[in-house]
């Protein structure tokens, strides 16, 4: 990309712009979902969400989070949990910068392995998190679906 592109932590205020960028990439406006998400991750280690900027323009942004003790992940599992760049944006390096700054955060707290899910069919998604050398973890998703149990 041409034009400087400035990678920092996220903030409330950034809250309009990631809801924006998701209406562009889902086509749905989800502002609740956003603002719950957003406000919780404040109260996440420092710079495990990032947004990137373009002339003072929010393109780009990362959730992650550094896992306590739960599900038997260990705590120096790091979590992507969502990562999405304006579609006139993409393909122009964004999400790598993103990730890469948010890799360097979590080893500095001690992160040793990262852990994302993907739908299986994301193709975008799975071609990036593949370029960005993760692979097939130990775990597996399962999954119960309440519309199909009979009423009990
Ligand atoms: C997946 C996504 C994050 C990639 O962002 P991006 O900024 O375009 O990615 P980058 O330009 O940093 O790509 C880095 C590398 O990943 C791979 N890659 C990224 N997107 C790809 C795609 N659509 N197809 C194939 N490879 C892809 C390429 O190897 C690319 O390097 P290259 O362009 O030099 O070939 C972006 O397409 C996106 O936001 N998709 C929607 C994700 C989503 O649903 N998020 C939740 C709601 S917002």
């Amino acid at each position: 990309m041409e034009k400087k592109v400035k990678i920092r932590g996220l903030t409330i205020k950034d809250l309009p712009a990631i809801i924006e960028i998701d209406r562009k990439v889902l086509g749905e406006p989800r502002p609740e979902y956003w603002k719950r998400k957003i406000e919780v991750s404040e109260f996440r280690p420092p710079l495990a969400s990032l947004v990137a900027e373009v002339e003072g323009k929010v393109i780009g942004f990362i959730l992650g989070d550094v896992s306590g003790w739960e599900f038997g992940v260990p705590d120096n599992t790091g979590m992507i949990e969502t990562v999405g760049v304006d579609p006139a944006f993409q393909r122009q390096g964004i999400a790598r910068l993103l990730s890469e700054e948010l890799i360097r955060s979590f080893k500095l707290n001690g992160v040793q392995k990262i852990n994302t899910l993907v739908e299986w069919d994301d193709w975008d998604l799975l071609q990036f998190f593949h370029t960005m050398g993760f692979k097939r973890g130990r775990r597996v998703n399962l999954e119960l679906d309440l519309t199909e149990q009979p009423e009990k």
